[in-house]
């Protein structure tokens, strides 16, 4: 064991505390549409690291779109961001590709650079697949990168909306994944700012009790939430920057303390609502300070 892992590990120990990854989503889509250059995914990378956080892990959404491993992972190992990969699950020829850019990645780089791998994202919320279906292709994602390509260390799991895992037709991803990625947006819940906390914590409680039941001990990561910054009103949910402040203060920093966290998003500012921390001068959005 190297000495600074140690430390780290006699740190964790010592406040009782796992250390969890603090992440971002990052669309391998800049806002004008293009597909990131390998230069822009690095300067993603260090704007993420650079921020009051100090993020340490960055989630993306596919592998061979926009050939996103391709370009990103390079960039990854040169900032020392960790990735949470996607495996697009949709349809059986992009899935293909999406094993075959994680494939090569793999090959080409390594396993020390990947957090975890995702097969799919929101799949089941917008009930394109079958819970049997998607459970199969975790299973066999799970086979490509821990058995024969040997990542035994890296799990691998899903992503979904806390109200696709709460749904009892689907306990057999659960029962599939080595973790459960959990998206909750108060925002889309219509919630107003001052009840987001009690509606968040409330969706990741429903979630873990679920999966705790089915399948103890996995772990659930906040693969998505945050608060956006402009756009549409959405019931008692109204976007400001002040608004996407009082979340983060309350919700994200409570997130880091107790569970790997991905905030949504990087940078957004061409979508309405727009969820992004970084804006179009490259600078933050509101603080992002704990
Ligand atoms: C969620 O669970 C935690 C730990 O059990 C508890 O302290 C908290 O009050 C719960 N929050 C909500 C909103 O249910």
């Amino acid at each position: 064991m190297r000495l600074s892992t140690l430390l780290t590990t006699t740190f964790a120990l010592s406040r009782g505390v796992t250390a969890f990854w603090k992440g971002l989503n990052v669309g391998a889509n800049n806002p004008d549409g293009s597909c990131k250059t390998q230069a822009q995914w690095e300067t993603a990378f260090k704007a993420l690291a650079g921020l009051p956080p100090k993020f340490t892990a960055a989630r993306l959404f596919a592998s061979s779109d926009c050939n996103t491993l391709q370009n990103a992972v390079p960039a990854a190992i040169a900032t020392g961001i960790k990735l949470l990969v996607g495996v697009w699950t949709e349809d059986a020829i992009h899935y293909g590709a999406e094993k075959a850019a994680l494939e090569a990645a793999i090959k080409a780089h390594g396993c020390d650079w990947m957090m975890a791998v995702s097969a799919g994202s929101e799949d089941l919320y917008r009930g394109d697949t079958t819970a049997a279906t998607l459970a199969g292709q975790i299973h066999d994602v799970r086979g490509m990168v821990q058995d024969s390509l040997g990542c035994k260390k890296v799990k691998v799991g899903h992503v979904d909306t806390w109200t696709a895992w709460v749904n009892g037709a689907n306990t057999d991803v659960i029962k599939a994944c080595d973790f459960v990625g959990n998206d909750a947006y108060p925002y889309w819940q219509g919630s107003t700012i001052s009840q987001s906390s009690d509606v968040f914590w409330t969706a990741m409680n429903q979630t873990r009790d679920v999966v705790n039941k089915v399948k103890p001990g996995t772990l659930v990561f906040i693969t998505e939430t945050g608060w956006p910054v402009t756009g549409s009103s959405f019931g008692s949910s109204v976007p400001s920057k002040a608004n996407a402040q009082a979340y983060w203060k309350s919700v994200g920093c409570a997130a880091l303390k107790q569970a790997h966290t991905f905030w949504y998003a990087y940078e957004d500012y061409s979508s309405n609502p727009s969820f992004g921390v970084i804006g179009q001068n490259g600078k933050a959005i509101y603080s992002l300070t704990c």
